[in-house]
């Protein structure tokens, strides 16, 4: 049956004390509305539609700029989740399923949401449920003796008895879209805040005769919402905690799960080690065998197997082939590319680089829109220049070349295979194959000249 996916995200999120949009706030680098957007596509729902009052323009151009397709409803004041739902519907068919998120829910998984609309589906209301410890202000779950479900109450609306309960409302539901809209046109506004209550629509059900099945989630993380920054950062924890403990399971030592971040998605190969403070940031991929050494950044990079980063390496964008030594201390910037078994050392920035198979620049480096050889060896110090304040300029090494130490190589340029750049070498024209390149002024040595403190004082 053709599915719905309706997004709660009209409120306020006043407890953020934020400027920006509540369900704008980022889990693992991705705002929790993006988040629950994503989970909720992998059910292929026709549309998804977004509630939205406060901060509508900012989340509008946060979609945009993710390319992600929404529609939005909007929702000018915030009279409740059975009003923010019934807006929505006027966009609905009547022959479908309806399935309602919220947008602050951001941990929630495509698995429970498939259960939920199984038993829409099945012409029932699916409701998430979860066991709190500490349910606080939540609605709660009533059921008879039976066990079914007959109604939610919400905590201010409850008495102590029905405080007392532990399961809890998630907040998330789906029904057949006919039956959704026929109760929310009964929803009264009558209770403690005055609101129109989308839990409302369990009790109408079961009057209906329709039955209203309780999925439990095991984990009550899974349904936790956000409401301030305390939760937010709980949150942030939680879904580290579920990455680095799936990446455990596939034979990834981490030296303290609780000291790595995974903004994106970190795939690794077995017997990987990472140290404490990593960042890993968009789509990384480590072979087998990989040490990542503490206080590293790796972003949208391809790491070949027995890699060795050491500490405080920054890589952006870069395809490192098997058993390279990178760091301490490097940054690797986008569009750099290693052969197998290169060694890029402390303080090298390389950028838009190709160095080939067991290619060196151990120390003190820049190396943009160069290409190096196979086992070529770049000296401590050397500069590509491949700027000229207006253009991007190439600088090619061959392989097995040896540029010595501190040189300026000025691009374009060309240092053929196995030829000598002496140190201290400024290069500007091309350098032919098993040559020596000298360029630099000759040194003088003047034996008769006077320290500043013999001119001044002659006697000493
Ligand atoms: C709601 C549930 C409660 C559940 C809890 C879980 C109701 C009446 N209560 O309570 O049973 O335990 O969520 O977190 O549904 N929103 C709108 N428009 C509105 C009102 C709310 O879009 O008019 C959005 C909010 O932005 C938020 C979500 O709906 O994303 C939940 O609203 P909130 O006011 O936080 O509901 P709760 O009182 O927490
Ligand atoms: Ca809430």
């Amino acid at each position: 049956m053709t599915l719905h996916v309706i997004v709660l995200a009209a409120g306020k999120g006043s407890r953020m004390k934020s400027n920006i949009p509540k369900v704008l706030h980022q889990v693992a680098g991705i705002p929790m509305l993006h988040r629950v957007i994503a989970v909720a596509s992998e059910l292929a729902p026709q549309t998804t539609h977004l509630v939205l009052g406060h901060g509508m323009q900012q989340i509008e151009a946060s979609l945009t700029e993710q390319s992600v397709t929404t529609s939005t409803v909007q929702q000018a004041q915030q009279l409740g989740t059975g009003h923010a739902v019934k807006l929505a519907l006027d966009h609905i068919a009547d022959d479908t399923v309806s399935l309602v998120l919220y947008g602050d829910v951001p941990l929630i998984t495509g698995a429970t949401l498939a259960r939920c609309v199984e038993v829409a589906t099945a012409g029932q209301v699916g409701v998430v449920t979860a066991n709190f410890s500490n349910p606080e202000q939540l609605g709660r779950i009533l059921r008879n003796d039976a066990g079914s479900i007959d109604a939610i109450v919400e905590f201010k609306d409850a008495s102590p008895a029905q405080k007392a309960i532990s399961e809890i409302n998630s907040g998330i539901l789906a029904a057949p879209t006919h039956l959704l809209r026929g109760w929310l046109q009964q929803v009264q506004p009558n209770n403690q805040q005055g609101e129109y209550y989308l839990t409302d629509i369990v009790s109408l059900a079961v009057r209906d005769g329709v039955s209203v099945q309780g999925l439990m989630v095991d984990e009550e993380q899974e349904v936790m919402g956000v409401n301030d920054r305390a939760q937010l950062a709980q949150a942030e924890r939680l879904y580290q905690q579920q990455q680095t403990t799936a990446l455990m399971g596939r034979g990834v030592t981490f030296a303290d799960p609780a000291r790595v971040d995974i903004r994106g998605e970190l795939t690794c190969g077995i017997d990987c080690f990472v140290d404490i403070n990593t960042v890993f940031i968009g789509e990384v991929t480590l072979g087998e065998g990989v040490t990542v050494g503490p206080g590293a950044i790796i972003e949208n990079s391809h790491i070949g197997a027995n890699v060795l980063i050491k500490a405080h390496t920054v890589i952006e964008g870069a395809q490192v082939a098997d058993a390279c030594q990178l760091g301490p201390f490097a940054r690797i910037r986008p569009g750099s590319e290693f052969a197998e078994g290169v060694k890029v050392g402390n303080f090298v920035e390389t950028k838009k680089a190709r160095l080939g198979a067991g290619a060196k620049a151990s120390h003190l480096s820049y190396l943009g829109d160069a290409t190096i050889g196979a086992e070529a060896n770049i000296g401590a110090g050397t500069v590509t220049c491949n700027y000229d304040g207006v253009d991007k300029h190439q600088t090619t090494v061959g392989d097995g070349a040896f540029v010595g130490t501190n040189s300026t190589l000025v691009a374009p340029l060309e240092i053929g295979a196995n030829a000598f750049v002496a140190a201290g070498s400024t290069v500007t024209a091309k350098v032919a194959p098993d040559t020596l390149a000298v360029g630099r002024a000759r040194q003088r040595t003047i034996t008769k000249w006077l320290s500043p403190l013999k001119r001044k004082n002659p006697a000493e």
